[in-house]
């Protein structure tokens, strides 16, 4: 296998890299019953409407997910696979409100990925950072507990704080306070915004919110004032192909507006999002899109190198990452 171009994931949620393999593992290490026999029968329930039927799946099966050691095991299988995929840096979301809605609380969560992220220099060459997402379909009194609760870890082990779930009806106005409170504390904000909803939440997630990134984003196409801002600020969109497909936000992966988005002058970053889930890790999606769309070598290389210039790194970790990036060749 030819080398994969270095590059930094921006938008991969922890709970969406669990295999069924290892959640059927975990489930017999914590005695959970699961409907599912078989990592098959499992994979054969991979198939989705659109987001919600995803969520539905993506809930149900954190519940085998308990001890600090799982959380632990979960993020280790990630960056093994990343690392084979030329992940040099990983901002990595974690749902704490999926867990303890199940009476896992946050500090067995945070301390099992935390062990993880620490170790991935030496076992994998990854540099990390971990990104708290809040669940829009909660409500705010819930953020607000979730943030306070993480307050010990911020600006060491949390980085930034983030907003994914349920899309439509949860705008990002409605964590105004919440974000807010993040930026006060330090924190680095970025939300999900136009995946399945309508550009005004990606306005909202600028204006309102505050954030540096927007998670998705594909549907600010529709409206060309956006598209003027997002190019004249060159605010990122961490954009995730397969997750677009699989969710139907897109038909067809030779239908994906990615094109478009660069032709546009856009910072647009590619990701894998909920990779057992969607079919592919990061090098994955760059392989799917570089077949669908016909991406030529310089773009691939640009995508590689918008993914370093979005992420929350230093200045000389980035130069040196980018330098990476232009050394690398195509083989
Ligand atoms: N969108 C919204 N919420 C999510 C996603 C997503 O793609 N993946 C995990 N939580
Ligand atoms: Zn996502």
């Amino acid at each position: 296998m030819t080398t994969p171009l270095p590059k930094a994931e921006l938008h991969l949620h922890i709970e969406g890299t669990l295999e069924p393999e290892l959640a059927l593992a975990l489930a017999a290490r914590n005695g959970v019953e699961l409907p599912y026999r078989s990592a098959d029968e499992l994979r054969a329930a991979y198939s989705f409407r659109d987001l919600q039927s995803f969520l539905d799946l993506y809930y149900a099966l954190t519940a085998v997910l308990r001890t600090e050691q799982d959380f632990t095991d979960l993020a280790d299988a990630y960056l093994a696979r990343a690392a084979r995929q030329g992940v040099r840096h990983a901002e990595i979301f974690f749902d704490p409100q999926a867990h303890t809605a199940r009476g896992v609380d946050i500090h067995t969560v945070v301390a099992g990925l935390g062990r993880a992220l620490d170790a991935a220099g030496e076992r994998h060459g990854i540099s990390t950072r971990l990104i708290l997402s809040f669940l829009r379909d909660l409500s705010v009194q819930s953020a607000l507990e979730t943030l306070e609760s993480a307050r010990p870890y911020f600006g060491t082990l949390i980085t930034a704080v983030g907003l994914d779930s349920a899309e439509a009806g949860n705008p990002p106005a409605k964590f105004q306070e919440v974000f807010a409170l993040a930026r006060e504390a330090g924190l680095r904000c970025v939300a999900h915004a136009g995946e399945e909803g309508p550009p005004e939440y990606v306005w909202e997630a600028l204006d309102l919110l505050g954030v540096e990134r927007i998670d998705h984003g594909i549907r600010s196409l529709e409206d060309g004032k956006l598209v003027e801002r997002l190019r004249r600020e060159q605010v990122p969109l961490t954009v995730c192909p397969l997750s677009n497909v699989r969710l139907r936000c897109v038909d067809r992966l030779e239908d994906h507006p990615l094109p478009r988005m660069l032709d546009a002058g856009l910072l647009v970053t590619v990701n894998s999002d909920d990779p057992s889930y969607f079919g592919g890790y990061v090098e994955d999606n760059f392989r799917a899109v570089t077949a669908a769309l016909g991406l030529d070598e310089e773009q691939r290389r640009m995508l590689a190198a918008n993914s370093f210039r979005a992420a929350f790194l230093d200045e000389p970790a980035r130069a040196a990452y980018l330098a990476e990036v232009e050394a690398h060749r195509f083989g």
